[in-house]
């Protein structure tokens, strides 16, 4: 759709590796033309030891879901998960630049890293980070040292917590959210928002988020389209609408 939309001659499909062979399946890849890729779980990390160069945002997050071929034939990596979500917030109004949110973050893999800086640098918002491991979440956290705007606790500490929060985002693969999460984090302002997706029913965390009242949720459905349109605006020089796409997946008349 991006290409049909833009005018651009290009054609996007997927390509199945292993841990083994992913190495050779990029370098074919490329030597055959291939303008760009993306690179999903679990390869992000491999993928950025293999670009030449990486940019500022991908190196902090350790992370390259963007390859771009260069002219001179190097490989850059880049990561646009976060901007991807910064995107689907800002569509769906989820947060305000004029109004300092407070977001708990939960989760403290890849996904958290990924939205971290995007989300304080966009919002400068107030993140409370949990994870499952406690060490986990501060070890992460210990690597935005600088940021004000980022503290942790452990998770049996949430349920004391006297803050109301105006989003979640859960960054997690859990799939059950009764033993882990106080439900009393939610209340109807609360806007819950999981970086999972499916295009139909809710989510596992969007199910327990509606079983204890929430109002407002969405799921990562808008973050990967708008990660991928990120993507291609590194390829080809143009951001593509993305709402439309997104209606598309979700079935709706746009
Ligand atoms: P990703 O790169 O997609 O973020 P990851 O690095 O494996 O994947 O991180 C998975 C995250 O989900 C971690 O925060 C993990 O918590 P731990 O650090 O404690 O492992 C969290 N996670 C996975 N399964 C979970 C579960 N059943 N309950 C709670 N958290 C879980």
């Amino acid at each position: 759709m991006f290409a049909i939309e833009t005018g651009i001659n290009s054609s996007y499909s997927s390509i199945l590796t292993n841990s083994v062979f992913f190495n050779q399946t990029l370098q074919h890849f490329f030597h055959r033309n291939g303008r760009g890729a993306n690179i999903t779980a679990p390869f992000k990390v491999h993928a950025l030891n293999l670009c030449d160069h990486i940019t500022k945002h991908a190196s902090l997050v350790g992370a390259v879901n963007t390859i771009v071929k260069l002219p001179n034939n190097l490989l850059l990596g880049a990561n646009t998960d976060g901007i991807g979500l910064i995107s689907d917030l800002h569509h769906f109004y989820v947060l305000h630049k004029k109004i300092k949110s407070r977001v708990l973050l939960v989760g403290a893999g890849g996904a958290a890293r990924g939205v971290i800086a995007p989300l304080i640098h966009n919002y400068n918002c107030n993140i409370i980070l949990v994870n499952r491991t406690f060490l986990g979440a501060k070890k992460l956290v210990s690597c935005y040292k600088y940021m004000e705007n980022l503290s942790t606790l452990p998770i049996e500490q949430l349920q004391l917590e006297k803050v109301k929060f105006d989003l979640i985002i859960n960054a997690t693969s859990a799939d059950n959210f009764s033993n882990f999460l106080p439900y009393s984090l939610i209340h109807e302002q609360l806007f819950c928002y999981d970086m999972c997706y499916q295009q139909e029913g809710d989510t596992a965390f969007i199910t327990w988020c509606r079983q204890h009242g929430a109002k407002k949720y969405l799921n990562g459905l808008g973050m990967l389209v708008s990660q991928a349109a990120y993507s291609f605006l590194l390829w080809h020089g143009i951001l593509p609408s993305i709402i439309p796409v997104l209606n598309k997946l979700l079935k709706r008349t746009i």
